[in-house]
């Protein structure tokens, strides 16, 4: 094999750059450049042009589908995040922190998808096979079928999993494990990581078989993260939690073959990760209603509303610049929001220190939860409580106005099940469900919210 040109790889990235840095220009991240062999597979190895194109088949769009074309783990939170099911011939690529407990969680799947007649093989490269048998006994997986195979180089896994009788899953824990004999550079590379997910991404395309991999997200950059291999895969999925929470959530962000933004809830237990089917109730079980500066959010996460608390405190600041500090929201949408209030309503808090949270380590990325967090604010500097049995939902423009948002009937309803009697929401909200138990009020631009609240 022909010896492949050097060059110089970001492993947080993926970015390619000519010489040696000490920063990456494209993703900004420090000491993560890495001298690689390019090339193995990628964007054409080096005997792609010589060979001569062969003839494939030309097939009509409609066609018999032998098999169901998506299987269930039998974690209903799981499907869901996998937009109903994991769809045969997919390659499927879970990131996470590490010990935030994807090898759990798939040895869980792997557990339930053996019990629903699927062929599984757990291909573990960072334990051994003690280990990961330990594991299930701890889950109490042990008296599946699941079958175990301890191997890092892609080849061998490969020629082990045979052609044959092919598996319906192939969990791959970890990428960053995985070896090629095509490529030159160390395990754990960008490099290596790309050539042994695109050789399995390959497998599953020819085979039939799901493949799920798992990826370690890395903040010193040593080895390639997730990202790097994000493009070459069907979904991409992250595991999410905050440590000292119990906890975790699975949230897609990139799905062919479904909805992306879903996410999967779960708690961590003794005997591995339990389904949590009523998140709401969970993120508002430790609600203290009686305090100022708490407001109930009432969110979407992809197809699914979830109530989340927010909770804000507005102190007198005793520093020059006072101080910002947000948990599980965004600074800027913050400041945005600090802008407005004191632009269109009045509200000064040039001299206040701000903190802002969102309960439970949630986190939250939707616009419409600008309506709650101005309402916390206003709670906390004024001192009074908000009622405890309300919600907020709603968008603010820098104008002042509180724009509507989608999915009004679904937020409102999650309200009433979980006993708010009333809702603030922007006026002209549509798709507003009649006969409901939750009294609405509507407000049109940011003072209205402000002198209702205080
Ligand atoms: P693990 O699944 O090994 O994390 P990852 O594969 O993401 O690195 O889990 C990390 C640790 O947490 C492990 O010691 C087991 C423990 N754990 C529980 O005890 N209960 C749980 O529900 C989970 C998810 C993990
Ligand atoms: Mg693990």
């Amino acid at each position: 094999m022909a010896k492949l040109k050097a060059s110089f790889i970001c492993q947080n990235c993926g970015t390619v750059t000519a010489r040696w840095q000490g920063r990456c220009e494209a993703c900004g991240e420090w000491n993560t450049i890495v001298e690689e062999s390019a090339g193995g597979g990628i964007g054409g190895g080096p005997q792609r042009g010589a060979r001569r194109g062969r003839v494939t088949a030309l097939l009509p769009l409609s066609g018999e589908m032998e098999e169901a074309p998506r299987i269930s783990t039998g974690i209903a939170e799981l499907d869901r995040a996998c937009g109903g099911g994991i769809v045969r011939g997919s390659a499927i690529l879970i990131g996470g922190d590490p010990g935030i407990g994807k090898s759990t969680l798939l040895m869980q799947a792997a557990a339930g998808l053996s019990r629903g007649g699927n062929r599984v093989v757990y291909v573990s490269g960072e334990e051994a096979v003690a280990q990961v048998r330990l594991r299930a006994q701890r889950l109490k997986a042990d008296d599946t079928d699941v079958m175990l195979m301890a191997e890092t180089n892609v080849e061998d896994i490969l020629a082990t999993l045979g052609d044959d009788k092919r598996p319906d899953l192939v969990i791959i824990d970890s990428i960053q494990t995985l070896w090629s004999d095509l490529a030159e550079s160390a395990p754990g590379t960008v490099t290596q990581v790309r050539t042994g997910v695109q050789a399995m991404v390959k497998y599953a395309k020819a085979s039939g078989a799901a493949v799920i991999l798992v990826g370690h997200v890395t903040k010193d950059g040593q080895i390639a993260g997730p990202r790097v291999v994000e493009h070459m895969v069907d979904a991409v999925l992250y595991f999410e939690g905050e440590g000292g929470h119990h906890f975790r959530i699975l949230r897609t962000v990139k799905n062919r073959f479904g909805p992306t933004d879903e996410i999967g809830v779960f708690e961590m237990s003794d005997l591995g990760l339990r389904e949590v089917q009523n998140p709401s109730e969970l993120f508002l079980g430790e609600r203290n209603t009686k305090s100022p500066g708490s407001a109930v959010f009432a969110g979407m996460e992809g197809t699914r509303p979830v109530l989340v608390e927010i909770q804000a405190l507005v102190v007198a600041s005793a520093l020059g610049t006072p101080r910002r500090a947000v948990v599980g929201w965004d600074q800027p949408r913050l400041a945005m929001v600090l802008a407005v209030l004191e632009a269109h309503c009045g509200v000064r808090l040039g001299q206040h220190d701000v903190y802002l949270n969102v309960a439970g380590g949630f986190r939250i990325s939707e616009p419409a939860a600008d309506l709650a967090v101005a309402a916390a604010l206003v709670s906390s500097l004024s001192g009074l409580a908000l009622p405890a049995d309300c919600v907020y939902f709603g968008e603010i423009s820098l104008s002042g106005a509180v724009r509507p948002v989608a999915h009004s009937a679904q937020r409102l309803k999650e309200a009433e099940k979980l006993g708010f009697g009333q809702a603030v929401l922007p006026s002209l909200s549509a798709d507003l469900p009649k006969g409901r138990d939750v009294s609405t009020h509507e407000v049109e631009t940011l003072p209205h919210l402000v002198a209702r609240v205080a």
